[in-house]
């Protein structure tokens, strides 16, 4: 076992924290309370790398591995989770998706420019009735021979209004059921596609959450990623990645609360000394500092095994179930140490707090990834 960090992946993580600290957090209260997403910071995460980290540097991306990507995620989300989940989709689900499952022509047309960062991608699997169901997908892409005609609608999609690409998993042969799920690349723009109204959220509010609706949209049939009938095995693997993405934005949201409350217990005087001398706050943060050093080194793990091309599915879900607990634990207990303070906006670990509970939610609820492990040890 080595617990050492390559030289690379301390620099990608020292780019990141820098980032995250000049160029993140300046506007990041402003941007939460007007739910004004963070349009300049991605454009500049893009030129940095960030939007393709693992993808390889022929399809535009930087050719790190997912190591590197957790490190990455867990600095941005420290300050700003709005916009670490973009990075997160755009990575781990269209991007990975498009480079490990798409055609040359596809990768050529799509995967390029959203791994430059020059257009942001949207994972759209989820609907009105299919959450955590996601296999009864509504959504229909009926076969017409050139191309396949698109109705329905998508729910909560991540950069719902700020994408160019959106991959869209719908039903072709619903007497296949799951099998009969296509996964299908949709352009902005695309005459029957229409973008509903942003979503007013409890945290991640910078983040562009939108409902999509397809009506008799066209999409041709060199847009369907791998064989008919692989939408629903595409949306579960992507998944499986993605899950490590959103593990190491709950470990960052975690870490950043916890860093804060570490500072300001060092600062804040209270009974005629700082209240670190506490053994109240003493304890609360040693309890903090454990449970994150556990959620990273899962996340880690379930990075590392991905690297080495070994199965991950298992190791992903445990991560993202722990570290999101871990997010909404210390998150709230960063609030409680600030006493008033943490419940006024400028001491940022009240919108930490709101912006953990949706990792808890999105990628597949707790429930779902208990059912992923619990299967993996009754196999
Ligand atoms: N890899 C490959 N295939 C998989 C798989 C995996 N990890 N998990 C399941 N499958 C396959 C199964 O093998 C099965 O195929 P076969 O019939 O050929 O064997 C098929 O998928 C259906 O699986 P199940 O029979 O297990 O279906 P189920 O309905 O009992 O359970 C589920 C499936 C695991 C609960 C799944 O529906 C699930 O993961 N739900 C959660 C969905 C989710 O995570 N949504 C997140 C939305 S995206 C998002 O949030 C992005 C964002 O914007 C931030």
């Amino acid at each position: 076992m080595n617990f050492e960090f390559t030289e690379e992946q301390l620099m990608v993580r020292h780019a990141a924290r820098d980032f995250a600290q000049n160029e993140l957090k300046p506007g990041v209260i402003d941007r939460d309370e007007h739910q004004k997403f963070p349009a300049e910071q991605i454009k500049k995460l893009g030129e940095l790398g960030f939007m393709g980290l693992m993808t390889a540097e022929q399809y535009g991306g930087s050719s790190m591995d997912t190591v590197s990507y957790v490190l990455v995620m867990e600095e941005l989300s420290k300050v700003d989770a709005s916009a670490s989940v973009v990075i997160s989709v755009n990575n781990s689900l269209v991007c990975y998706g498009l480079e490990k499952y798409g055609t040359e022509e596809q990768k050529q047309k799509y995967l390029i420019p959203l791994a430059k960062g020059e257009k942001i991608g949207a994972f759209c699997l989820s609907e009105p009735e299919a959450g955590s169901d996601a296999t009864s997908q509504r959504t229909t892409a009926i076969d017409m021979g050139d191309h396949y005609l698109l109705n329905g609608t998508k729910n909560w999609i991540t950069n719902g209004n700020s994408a160019s690409t959106y991959l869209v998993m719908a039903q072709t042969d619903a007497s296949k059921k799951h099998h009969g799920i296509n996964a299908l690349i949709v352009e902005r723009g695309m005459e029957g596609f229409t973008i509903g109204p942003k979503e007013n959220k409890m945290g991640i509010r910078g983040s562009d959450t939108h409902s999509l609706m397809f009506t008799d949209v066209k999409v041709p049939k060199e847009n369907r990623i791998g064989e008919e009938g692989f939408g629903f095995t595409f949306a579960m693997t992507t998944l499986e990645g993605g899950r490590i993405g959103i593990a190491s934005q709950a470990l960052g949201i975690a870490s950043g609360a916890y860093e804060l409350a570490v500072q300001y217990a060092k600062e804040r005087k209270a009974f005629g000394k700082t209240i670190a001398n506490l053994q109240s706050i003493q304890f609360k943060l040693a309890d903090m500092a454990t449970e994150i050093e556990a959620a990273r080194l899962m996340c880690l793990k379930a990075a590392w095994l991905k690297d080495h091309h070994l199965p991950y599915g298992q190791a992903s879900a445990m991560a993202k179930l722990f570290a999101s607990k871990v997010a909404m634990d210390t998150t709230i207990e960063a609030v409680q140490i600030h006493g008033g303070y943490g419940f006024v906006k400028e001491f940022h670990v009240e919108r930490l707090m709101r912006d953990a509970k949706i990792t808890q939610i999105y990628e597949g609820t707790s429930e779902i990834q208990k059912i992923v492990i619990s299967r993996e040890v009754l196999k």
